[in-house]
């Protein structure tokens, strides 16, 4: 017997809710269209003309990767004419794309269409990040107090990762759960359900090379992280991609910790909260960890700006606590740090 499909899973879901229109349903399997569609370009990057740079810098200040603006282009066409979304947040866009009728629908979906996309051109594994909102007012039009919200007020959120397979893992709020495309008939078949991060923490993921930026508490936690290998046995690995979505990925199936703190050259994080933070919030508590900014949990990060950038601290519950406890320390708040 074959295992379950995406669409399948969703819609049993949706049974466990009475009066659930089978809206939500309907857009998740759009954007899961819309990651197969992306995971179909990306397998071609090398064959086809989409490697390589556009030259255009975003309002990011990145550089806008070819693949970047398929993968944007392709949630727009497939999720924004979905008639399930009134606006779009994208990490690629400056402003909010409100949908116009007749594609207009009651939710808010923000996206990091394409994430690492400095790593495509080394082949390495990228991925679509998403998090969900339903629309606050009743104001036909969208307004400002429709998406300036804290993730806690999240619907569902997940992400498609173009890795060694593709997968897409999502959560409504029931558990975290991982489906792997099969590229022969292209359906998502359930491969993981109820994923659970209450094990050890196996990993610690960073950037290392931003170590002569980092503030203390920062050495520390990362010191406190090592000294744990001083008896031998080697309790923790350092594994870093530059991919957000498949360092945390990986700190999922295994056990581990992401972090990218702010540092002297950004002040403010790297990490958007709206199309990254958020959503890996979301799925990580759904899956027994935490996130955090170091001082507070990322889903209660009121947002001040559409691109609004965080630090983040990301995976087994234990360890993000401990690096909390770490700014606490060097805050002058707080007892010693264990
Ligand atoms: P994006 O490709 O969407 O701009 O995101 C890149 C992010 C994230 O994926 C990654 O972990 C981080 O930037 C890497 O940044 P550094 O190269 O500064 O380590
Ligand atoms: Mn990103
Ligand atoms: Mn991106």
């Amino acid at each position: 017997m074959h295992g379950m499909t995406l669409t399948q899973h969703i819609r049993a879901a949706q049974l466990t809710h009475p009066g659930a229109k089978g809206e939500l349903s309907s857009l998740l399997t759009q954007i899961g269209v819309a990651g197969k569609i992306i995971s179909s370009k990306v397998n071609m990057a090398g064959l086809v003309d989409v490697l390589g740079s556009t030259g255009v810098v975003n309002v990011q200040g990145e550089v806008v990767q070819k693949l970047d603006e398929v993968a944007e282009e392709t949630v727009q066409d497939i999720v924004g004419r979905s008639g399930h979304v009134c606006a779009l947040l994208s990490e690629e866009r400056k402003s909010v794309l409100e949908i116009p009728a007749p594609y207009r629908g009651d939710y808010i979906v923000a996206y990091d269409p394409l994430d690492g996309s400095s790593n495509i051109d080394a082949n390495v594994s990228i991925g679509t990040i998403f998090g969900i909102f339903h629309k606050k007012s009743l104001d036909p039009e969208v307004t400002r107090a429709d998406w300036m919200r804290p993730g806690r007020e999240m619907v569902a959120a997940g992400y498609i990762l173009y890795g060694s397979s593709t997968v897409f893992v999502y959560t409504a709020g029931d558990g975290v759960h991982c489906f792997t495309l099969d590229p022969g008939v292209g359906e998502y078949i359930l491969s993981m359900e109820n994923l659970r991060l209450d094990g050890r923490c196996k990993v610690l993921s960073v950037n290392h090379c931003n170590g002569p930026y980092w503030e203390p508490w920062v050495h520390d936690f990362v010191g406190q992280i090592l000294a744990r290998n001083d008896d031998e046995k080697r309790r923790v690995s350092g594994r870093h991609i530059g991919s957000l979505v498949a360092d945390f990925h990986r700190n999922l199936m295994y056990g581990g910790v992401y972090l990218y703190p702010t540092d002297s050259r950004q002040p403010k994080g790297k990490l958007r909260l709206f199309y990254e933070a958020n959503p890996l919030a979301m799925l990580v508590e759904e899956a027994g960890g935490a996130a955090s900014d170091g001082r507070q949990r990322i889903l209660d990060v009121m947002p001040d700006e559409l691109h609004h950038r965080t630090a983040l601290i990301v995976g087994n519950k234990t360890e993000v606590e401990l690096a909390e406890a770490c700014v606490a320390k060097y805050e002058g708040k707080g007892p010693a740090a264990p």
